[in-house]
Formats: structure tokens, C-alpha cells, sequence
């Protein structure tokens, strides 16, 4: 965050350690940091809680009882000036927004090995964050619903989720992330409302399905109901950050959304991914790792379909638009998108397909 104030107010988590904090010492020289820990103290390891601020951007106003978005809108220049009865310009009246700042408290580590990357919260999750937010504040498209994150990492967009849903499903794999994500709906617990369900499950890409808990010893305080399982068909909303960043799981991933999507009620995805560039030995080239074999599952709604056909010959079920990103405007304080973000709403067309589930 070329130098920028950290996006967040780091301070030390109370008792509660990594259970898995001695081995995450052992392989020290394999962590990887998010740009969003970098005002954070190195080498801290273990469990960190941070702030993160959410606010409403200058250009969402709440007018007449509801939130409006300026940006783009040439409409009001258009509008011509009314006078009320004494010749004074009429304005809107504003009624008292809601609360326009608030902050989101969240336990994770600042470095981590591989395998534990969703005890960070990376830059794509902060993407989500702002698109999530705007749609809340300027639509009502997201009220009592159910919706599911998928590979949540800590939580934070599904706990903004849970301001507005019906039932949130934060769902990833592992013990240790999935403590972490349910000690992260406890510390926040105030800013949920007390109508909404929010579940921690694990939900692995690349285990048996339907999830048992067979699929992790340990997790048994993750395990999905059977009710809850069925709850999923009713789900209509899907949401992914930072999960596109190798071959094997994307196509793990895939595979459990198209289970998820051609189930039930239609189901849209809103996918933030960040493109990381590596030397790639075996293209000798700089490639962006998991991209394009992302690329090869999705169809892109605007391009022509012949060139976005699956590998075995067949047109992919998955359709998705890209959203322009300038056109959400930032509500999560203090980070800086860089160029490499990318945020994909994404449909499944089932007709013609058969379903794997
Ligand atoms: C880079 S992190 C992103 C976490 C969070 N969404 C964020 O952006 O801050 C990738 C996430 O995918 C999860 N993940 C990796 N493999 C998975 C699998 N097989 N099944 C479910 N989740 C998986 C990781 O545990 C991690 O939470």
C-alpha cells in the first residue's frame, strides 16, 4: 500500500492464539502477507484483531428516506431548479441517514503459510466488501435472503451480508480457519441483528458431497444439518473473494459451484479475484496463476461464445459479466484497489446440462 495510512488499527487479540501456532512458527520462511496487514507490527505471529471502517462514501446521499448513488448520474444536472411558493429553491428534504460509519472487528493473523491464507483478509475481500455495501445501501435486493460465502476466509463479507439476510453461510475448510471465521461472528455479534441466522460450515471444495462431517474429524461444531443443507437450495446468493489462485482449485471450485447453482432457486455469484503474476517455468512466460483456467470456465455474456468454450469442446454453463469497479465506490476506508482486481457477476445456465449433484 505504496504509502498509504493502513486500512486498519491493528491491536493484540485477547487469549486466543492459533491453535496451530507453534507449526505456523516452524515454516516461517513460506509466509505470505496481504498488502492489507502491511500497518500491522511484523512479526507478530499468531492471532491479531484489527478495525476495519466502513463508510458512506460522499457520493451515496440518503435522500427522502432513502440512499442514492450520484456517481454517474447526469440526471440531475438535467433537472430544472423548482422554486416552493415564496421563490426559494426547493431541495430535498433529508430525513436522518442511518448510521453512516461503523466498524467491523476481525481476528486474523498478519502472515501465514499457504495452506492457511484465509486466517488473512486480502485485498479482493475489501472489493466485495464495497460492491456488497452499495448494493445494501442503494437496493433492496439483498433483504431476507439467504447467501452463502464461499471460501470466507474471516468472514467479513458475509457478516455484512447478515445486516440485511435472512440466513448467512460462511463456509470454508479447515479447523483452524473455521474457528477464527466463528470467533470473528462473536466479536461482532452487536452489529448482527438478532433475526438474522449466521452459520460457520465447512463447505470443502475438494471433499465428498453432499459435506459430511467425515470430511473433518474436528469439525463437528461445523457440520451442516440437514436443514441446513436443504436451506441451500433456497439460497440465491453466492459470494467468493480471492479464491482463483490455482489450477487444481478452481477447478475444485467450480465443480462445487456448479453442485451449488444448478440446485434450487437461481443463484447469482459475485466473484472479486486479484490477478497475480508469476514466472511461469512452464509457459516462460509471467502468467496470472488460476486466470485463465478461470477464464476457460466462465463465459463472458459480451464476447462471442465460440471463443469461450470449455476444453472438452462444450460451452460452459458459467456466464458472467464483469463489473467496472469505478463505478463502486469505496465504503471500506483506507485501501488502496490497485489495478489487478477484478469483480465477476456470475450465472449458471442449467438448461441443457445435466446436473452432477
Ligand atoms: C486467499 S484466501 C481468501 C479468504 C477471504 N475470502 C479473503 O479474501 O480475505 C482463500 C480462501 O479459500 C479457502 N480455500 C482454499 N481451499 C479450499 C477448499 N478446498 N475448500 C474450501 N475453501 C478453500 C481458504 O481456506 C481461504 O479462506
Amino acid at each position: 500500500m505504496e504509502g498509504e495510512t493502513p486500512p486498519i488499527q491493528p491491536s493484540p487479540a485477547p487469549e486466543t492464539a492459533s491453535s496451530s501456532e507453534e507449526s505456523e512458527q516452524e515454516d516461517e520462511n513460506d509466509h505470505v502477507m496481504s498488502e492489507i496487514h502491511l500497518g500491522c507490527p511484523p512479526k507478530i505471529s499468531g492471532s491479531f484483531v484489527s478495525h476495519f471502517t466502513f463508510s458512506l462514501p460522499p457520493d451515496v446521499e440518503y435522500i427522502e428516506g432513502k440512499y442514492e448513488y450520484e456517481g454517474f448520474d447526469d440526471s440531475k444536472l438535467r433537472q430544472e431548479v423548482s422554486l416552493d411558493d415564496d421563490g426559494d429553491l426547493a431541495l430535498p428534504r433529508r430525513k436522518k441517514p442511518l448510521k453512516d460509519t461503523f466498524d467491523v472487528a476481525i481476528q486474523h493473523n498478519i502472515t501465514s503459510s499457504i495452506p492457511k491464507v484465509g486466517l488473512q483478509v486480502w485485498r479482493a475481500e475489501l472489493v466485495l466488501c464495497d460492491f456488497v455495501l452499495h448494493k445494501m445501501y442503494t437496493s433492496s435486493e439483498f433483504n431476507g435472503i439467504v447467501a452463502v460465502e464461499l471460501g470466507a476466509g474471516t468472514g467479513l463479507v458475509g457478516m455484512l451480508l447478515a445486516r440485511v439476510a435472512k440466513s448467512v453461510y460462511l463456509t470454508d475448510h479447515g479447523i483452524d480457519i473455521l474457528e477464527n471465521c466463528a470467533s470473528n461472528v462473536h466479536l461482532n455479534s452487536a452489529l448482527l441483528p438478532s433475526k438474522t441466522s449466521v452459520y460457520v460450515r465447512e463447505l470443502d471444495w475438494k471433499a465428498s458431497w453432499p459435506p459430511t462431517q467425515d470430511n473433518c474429524a474436528s469439525c463437528e461444531s461445523f457440520a451442516w444439518s440437514r436443514s441446513e443443507f436443504e436451506e441451500l437450495k433456497k439460497a440465491s446468493l453466492l459470494v467468493a473473494a480471492d479464491v482463483i489462485y490455482s489450477d487444481d482449485l478452481t477447478d475444485a471450485l467450480f465443480h462445487t459451484l456448479e453442485r451449488l447453482m444448478s440446485n434450487g432457486l437461481k443463484k447469482v455469484l459475485y466473484l472479486a479475484l486479484e490477478k497475480r503474476y508469476n514466472f511461469s517455468i512452464n509457459d516462460l512466460n509471467v502468467v496470472a496463476n488460476g486466470y485463465s483456467r478461470f477464464r476457460s470456465y466462465v463465459r463472458d455474456e459480451i464476447d462471442d461464445a465460440e471463443n469461450n468454450e470449455l476444453q472438452n469442446g462444450s460451452a460452459s454453463a458459467f456466464v458472467g459479466t464483469r463489473i467496472d469497479l469505478t463505478e463502486i465506490p469505496h465504503y471500506a476506508v483506507n485501501y488502496n484497489r490497485g489495478h489487478d482486481l477484478e469483480l465477476w457477476k456470475i450465472k449458471y445456465m442449467k438448461e441443457g446440462k445435466s446436473s452432477i449433484v
